[in-house]
């Protein structure tokens, strides 16, 4: 097994929408354990860090303004291989791509409001987490489940 940990944040059309409980809790039901959790208000600086990789994209304009426009909550995910295994339960970048069963396929409709964040390499776990979350933040517990969850 390769126990690891990814960031998650879902944005603020999920928030608005009222669809935090049941994104969270795809996370639970899947076996994952939730070790970080916030929610907060991104300023644009925050923007500017997290999203930092597009800056030159045509989209970046507008996905500075979306991802600052309301609150999002911010997380910390753990558990078997969970950097890969999130990114397929969230889904596509378009939900209009996104297969069935995926988060963005589910409650999406456009890219520009896809609903959730997920990161797409340890690197960028590495690199992101630390933008939300001080080392004191993250919980170190073994989930009461564990044994029923993994052989
Ligand atoms: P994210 O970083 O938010 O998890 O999304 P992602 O990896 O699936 O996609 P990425 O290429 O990193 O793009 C970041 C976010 O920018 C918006 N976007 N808009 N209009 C467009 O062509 C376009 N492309 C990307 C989306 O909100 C995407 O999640
Ligand atoms: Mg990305």
């Amino acid at each position: 097994m390769a126990f690891e940990k990814t960031f998650v944040m879902i944005k603020p059309d999920g928030v608005h929408r009222g669809l935090v409980g049941d994104i969270l809790s795809r996370f639970e039901h899947k076996g994952f354990k939730i070790v970080a959790l916030r929610m907060l208000n991104i300023t644009p600086e925050m923007a500017e860090e997290h999203y930092g990789e597009h800056k030159e994209k045509p989209f970046y304009k507008g996905l500075t303004e979306f991802i600052t426009a309301g609150p999002v909550v911010a997380m910390v995910v753990d558990g078997d291989n969970a950097i890969t295994a999130i990114r397929k339960m969230v889904g596509a970048t378009n939900p209009q791509d996104a297969v069935p069963g995926t988060i963005r396929h589910d409650y999406g409709m456009h890219t520009g409001r896809n609903l959730i964040h997920a990161s797409d390499a340890p690197a960028s776990a590495e690199r992101e987490i630390p933008l939300f979350f001080g080392i004191d933040q993250i919980l170190d517990y073994t989930h009461h489940s564990e044994k029923w969850v993994y052989e």
